[in-house]
């Protein structure tokens, strides 16, 4: 689920997987049946928006890959009861989360502040001449979760959640030095 780009669902599908690609961008679905072309894949792709899986029947998936993507989505409740529908029994979700904390700094060269408060959201917290900016290039808008919403929400769905680390950039960015800026986390519909 929002997972287009060429990079989960090829190996998935190389690895014997059953693959559909979700995604609302045709570039990103592009770059799956790209590669699905070139190795023999079979991976199906469509194109819509996470927070409605109504294409899909219930019980119909036995694993929901997703990657750090709902950071683009402004309420994460639907996203987890309807991903809750749609795996089988036992079925899986594993799925990459934002460390909601990094949204509460802004950089400034070397040093961090302390500058927006939680939840963050492009919408309600950037000054109305950046945010017109954003949409004027029509760029993503960025929420920043709280914990309650990314691992409560997902319990509150109905997963029990059985594995859980935290992880950084890599080394690229300043603030791998101070705190991980990522969560993946694994729950099961049981
Ligand atoms: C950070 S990328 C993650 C996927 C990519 N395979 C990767 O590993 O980098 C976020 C993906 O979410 C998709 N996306 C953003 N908003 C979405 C939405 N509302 N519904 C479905 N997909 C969405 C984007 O098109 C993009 O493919």
């Amino acid at each position: 689920m929002a997972s287009g780009g060429g990079q989960q669902g090829p190996v998935l599908a190389a690895l014997g997987a059953e693959v559909t690609i979700f995604d609302n961008s045709e570039n990103q679905l592009n770059q799956d049946r790209k590669l699905s072309n070139e190795f023999n894949l079979n991976i199906k792709t469509i194109q819509g928006d996470m927070k409605d899986l109504g294409v899909f029947s219930d019980e119909s998936f036995d694993l929901v890959f997703n990657p750090c993507s709902v950071v683009f989505a402004e309420n994460l409740k639907p996203i987890w009861q309807e991903c809750f529908r749609v795996l089988k029994p036992n079925g899986i979700l594993m799925t990459g989360l934002i460390n909601p904390v990094t949204f509460q700094l802004a950089q400034d060269e070397q040093t961090f502040k302390l500058v927006y408060t939680q939840p963050y959201s492009d919408l309600h917290s950037l000054p109305k001449e950046k945010l017109d900016e954003l949409i004027k290039n029509q760029e993503a808008l960025e929420f920043g979760h709280s914990l309650t919403d990314q691992i409560g929400g997902q319990l509150s769905a109905g997963f029990v959640i059985t594995n859980f680390y935290e992880d950084y950039w890599g080394d690229q960015q300043l603030i791998d030095k101070y705190l991980p800026s990522f969560i993946a986390s694994r729950g099961v519909k049981s």
